[in-house]
């Protein structure tokens, strides 16, 4: 095996790993492996220590975030998350109040570690462009954006309660935010945007909320010092629109808590993925928590078909943005996206006389154990300062290369997108 070990270079993590609940852990344990091959490759070390948080720790403590668990994290030098939550109908843990259930340890961490920026890119892969919903003339050549999502104030953290008014139950929640909490994630988008292709969409509600208005006039503002960034303000509800009838048009989308919810699901849908898509948030240090941006799924828990793929670019963020290994970072990326295809892969074959027909179709909906070992494991062949190719051509590619070889045979390859590579 090659490696690219730098004596120089090597360093030292920390890193707090939170599994958390339902699939979690396993997804987890795959990303460790990368890290670990990365480790091993470019002569870094990382170390883990495992923290309890969400329902697991609620069975063991009483409370999703123990400030032990908070002040463990603080020390890290980053924290990697698998997911929190149960299944809502179904768990006790969502007979507790509100403030006790697994999410709110989520909260918890994110304003305990002063996180207030969330990435959340929303790539369409080449080889799931027949995933998503949208018809194929609108995604034609594949679209990358990220979402960055404000994550500590709005909604999310406002003064909220219920009490009785006129004889019936009255719920209020309230959305506030002053221009130092505007100014600080407006300046991380156009930041962002400057190093890549220097577009930022502000995305808010400046028709109806006050909050939205002071949005848009300190973004505005931010937006001055960044005379090559192409700065446009978008209304939320067209935002919802624009982003299923021309995704494309979007490089940075810049939106507080809240929309950022809602509008990051919407372009993980998109991407014909959520099994696909990291996140990364941050601070003004270095210590930032890295996670999928789907959930814990709860339901194919424990069954080893959750697809790691979102953890493991997960890590890759973590490697870019916390620890500034940046060729360490593109050596993931480059391979998840040579094995993108490291979805669940059903291998169709048939004989004919001179040749044997092998179709692979992807159908990215999890992924079997067994071909889980041969995604995590090509990772050290893809190198992108040595070629901007990947070293790999998928894990489909990868099947139909061994089949054929079991056949004696010889391959020609047709590959088409979304349909799977015929040899
Ligand atoms: C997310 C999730 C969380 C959020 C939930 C689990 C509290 O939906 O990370 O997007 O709303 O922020
Ligand atoms: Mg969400």
């Amino acid at each position: 095996m090659e490696n690219y070990i730098n004596e120089e270079e090597a360093m030292n993590f920390h890193i707090a790993v939170i599994p958390g609940d339902g699939i979690g852990p396993e997804i987890v344990t795959q990303a460790k492996k990368v890290l670990d091959k990365v480790g091993e490759v470019y002569g870094h070390t990382f170390e883990y220590e495992e923290l309890l948080m969400g329902g697991c720790s609620i069975d063991a403590y009483g409370e999703p975030l123990t400030d032990e668990t908070l002040e463990r994290a603080k020390k890290s030098d980053s924290v990697l998350l698998g997911a929190v939550g149960g299944n809502v109908g179904q768990s006790n843990w969502y007979q507790l109040p509100p403030d006790k259930r697994p999410e709110a340890g989520l909260l918890k961490i994110r304003k305990g570690l002063g996180l207030f920026c969330n990435l959340r890119p929303a790539v369409l892969f080449d080889e799931l462009s027949g995933a998503c919903p949208l018809k194929s003339e609108l995604t034609e050549g594949g679209f990358d954006f990220v979402v960055t999502r404000e994550l500590t104030g709005g909604l999310y953290f406002g003064e909220r309660f219920t009490k009785e008014v006129d004889g019936q139950l009255q719920a209020t929640d309230t959305l506030t935010y002053n221009e130092t909490e505007i100014r600080r994630i407006a300046k991380w988008a156009f930041d962002i945007a400057m190093k890549r292709n220097k577009k930022v969409c502000s995305v808010d509600k400046a028709n109806v909320l006050d909050s939205s208005r002071l949005w848009r006039k300190v973004v505005k503002e931010v937006s001055a010092d960044y005379p090559e960034v192409e700065f446009s303000d978008m209304l939320v509800d067209n935002c919802a629109m624009q982003l299923v009838r021309d995704p494309k048009q979007f490089d940075v989308i810049l939106t507080e808590n809240m929309f950022g919810d809602i509008l990051s699901d919407e372009a993980s849908m998109v991407t014909g993925s959520i099994g696909m898509l990291s996140s990364a948030s941050l601070g003004e240090g270095t210590l930032g928590l890295y996670e999928p941006s789907h959930g814990s799924a709860p339901d194919i828990a424990g069954k080893n078909k959750a697809n790691p793929i979102a953890t493991i670019l997960s890590a890759a963020m973590m490697l870019k943005y916390s620890f500034n290994l940046l060729k360490e970072s593109d050596a993931i990326e480059n391979a998840v996206k040579a094995s993108a295809s490291g979805q669940q892969v059903h291998v169709v074959c048939k004989e004919e006389t001179q040749m044997v027909l092998i179709a692979v179709i992807d159908h990215g909906i999890g992924m079997r154990e067994e071909d889980i070992k041969k995604v995590t494991e090509p990772f050290y062949m893809v190198d992108k300062s040595r070629s901007r190719k990947a070293g790999g051509a998928g894990l489909g590619l990868a099947l139909c290369t061994e089949i054929v070889k079991l056949h004696h045979a010889r391959m020609k390859i047709k590959s088409r997108l979304g349909e799977g590579t015929t040899v």
